[in-house]
């Protein structure tokens, strides 16, 4: 399999509104990913597996922070590293950008994430309860400073 990691374009949005609703009960639509093309503040990666969007990740940048949403792999290609090369490039890239700390928030049962972003660097630094809906759950806050 042949990996790339680059920046989200237009021609990717259908497939990746598709992965968000395979993967989440609240998925981004088609039209949230095309905003995200629209600012400068956001960096959105796509992984690219033999030419087909199969995974993204992204943050919305804010005074030196970033704030990471939207890490997703298609089920089919789970467990090959892909979230973890996706986050290793947004901060090659956030560090160009001059961004200095990473925070994201995650279901405090989602027991993969979590594990992919402790790998990466994150640490829990406090919860919020009942953030999620569908079904109720608190987010557990992560930073990698
Ligand atoms: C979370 C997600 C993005 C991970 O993507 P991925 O490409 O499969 O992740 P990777 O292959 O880079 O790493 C997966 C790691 O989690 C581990 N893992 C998998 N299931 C696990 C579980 N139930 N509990 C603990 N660790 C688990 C794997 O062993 C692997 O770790 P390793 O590299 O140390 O062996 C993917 O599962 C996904 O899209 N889930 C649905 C959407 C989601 O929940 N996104 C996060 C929202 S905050």
């Amino acid at each position: 399999m042949e990996l790339t990691i680059r920046p989200l374009r237009e021609e990717d949005i259908e497939a990746l509104a598709r992965i968000e609703a395979e993967s989440f009960r609240m998925p981004w639509s088609a039209r949230d990913f095309a905003d995200l093309l629209r600012h400068d503040y956001c960096l959105y990666l796509v992984a690219e597996a033999d030419g087909v969007p199969v995974g993204c990740a992204g943050m919305r940048e804010s005074f030196g922070e970033g704030n990471i949403d939207n890490v997703v792999v298609a089920r089919d290609y789970r467990g090959l590293g892909i979230a973890q090369k996706l986050l290793a490039e947004l901060f090659v890239r956030g560090r160009e950008r001059g961004v200095e700390a990473y925070t994201l928030e995650v279901r405090v049962g989602n027991a993969a994430a979590i594990h992919v972003y402790e790998k990466a660097g994150f640490v829990a630094e406090g919860v919020r309860p009942g953030f999620y809906e569908r079904p109720r759950e608190d987010a557990l806050i992560m930073w990698k400073r």
